[in-house]
């Protein structure tokens, strides 16, 4: 049996335990296990270990570690608090691509057929049809065009939805019309009825839809947040929804998470509050993933593709 590899997170004893057993079973010959099974040998001997939202600091334990494989997409608690040279490894895996495309469209259905209007109407017992726009005439940006982003475009545009696309650098896909830099940004925001947000929290994302960006939205649009709390000022949200500039935000993503009780987001009529359900690691697909590329680097040292701590994604 080789070195052992930790499976480091903040997870519950029973998912992390479910974690570990999926790990195993997809690497056999490899002891995956808790941190606190190993001894002060077998810590100096670790080199990689699998990490599941985990406290950045929980990782000093193992002095020699060289990279970490997370089991979730976005790693921005361990960007810029590891060691420089460890790198981390995110999770890239079509499950995860097809599972956020269906709350990308879910989300986005929701709001083009005007479902929270409708849902206000039914507790004041209105019946009364609200005019629908054909997906045609109703134009979906999507910020950041990685993994999850392209698919979800791509779907949206299935729909018959007008599909912007907006990331760092211009991508190209098929049927969206994309944009890149955070100087075309305004003029996104400026076209779409609904802003999805798919971007990772970096320094330079923290914040960027805040009350300047926000004040370029077209009058009435709505947000979507699947990607991370931060990137979304919640102060300037609240404001352009109380100010009807925006009209709804269905959010998954919060800056605390849980999100804390009596926070004003809960019972705000325009928002639609979420518990970071859009894309849960489907532990199956992602146990193979790490598993073949944790197999790759014991053959012969190949390492994934790893994080660009400058980029900070
Ligand atoms: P990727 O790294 O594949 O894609 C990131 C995209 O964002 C890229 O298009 C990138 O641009 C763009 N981007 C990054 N920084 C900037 C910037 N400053 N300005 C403009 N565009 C920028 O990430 P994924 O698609 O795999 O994941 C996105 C995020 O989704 C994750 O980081 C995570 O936070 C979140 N997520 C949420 C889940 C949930 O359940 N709510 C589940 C899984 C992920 P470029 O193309 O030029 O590199
Ligand atoms: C992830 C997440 O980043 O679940 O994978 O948010």
């Amino acid at each position: 049996m080789s070195t052992p590899i930790p499976f480091v997170t903040s997870l519950e004893a029973g998912p992390a335990a479910d974690w570990r057993r999926a790990l195993g079973a997809a690497l056999p010959g490899h002891r995956i296990c808790a941190p606190e099974e190993l001894d002060a040998d077998e810590r100096a001997a670790v080199r990689v270990a699998v990490v599941a939202n985990p406290d950045p600091a929980a990782l000093a334990a193992f002095p020699a570690l060289e990279w970490v494989h997370s089991v979730w997409a976005g790693v921005e608690r361990l960007v810029g608090t590891l060691d420089a040279q460890i790198r981390i490894v995110r999770l890239v895996d079509p499950d995860l691509a097809q599972v956020m495309s269906e709350a990308v469209l879910g989300h986005v259905l929701y709001l083009h057929r005007r479902i929270p209007g409708y849902l206000a109407q039914q507790r004041a017992e209105t019946w009364r049809q609200l005019e629908q726009v054909a997906a045609s005439r109703r134009c979906v940006a999507v910020l950041g065009m990685g993994h999850l982003g392209q698919h979800g475009a791509r779907q949206l545009g299935t729909v018959g939805f007008e599909v912007l696309g907006w990331s760092r650098t211009r991508r190209t896909v098929a049927g969206v019309e994309t944009f890149g830099g955070t100087e075309t940004l305004p003029e996104v925001l400026a076209r779409a009825d609904i802003v999805t947000v798919l971007l990772p929290l970096t320094d330079a994302t923290r914040g960027l839809l805040d009350a300047p960006m926000l004040a370029h939205c077209k009058p009435g649009a709505a947000l979507v947040n699947v990607a991370r709390g931060p990137i979304v000022e919640t102060a300037a949200l609240l404001g352009a929804l109380d100010r009807g500039a925006l009209s709804h935000a269905v959010l998954d993503v919060f800056d605390t998470e849980p999100l804390p009780q009596g926070d004003p987001l809960w019972s705000h009529p325009s928002v639609t509050v979420l518990p970071h359900v859009a894309a849960p690691t489907n532990r199956d697909t992602a146990s193979a993933i790490v598993a073949a590329n944790l197999a790759a680097y014991f053959r012969d040292g190949t390492l994934p593709e790893a994080v660009d701590g400058a980029r900070g994604y």
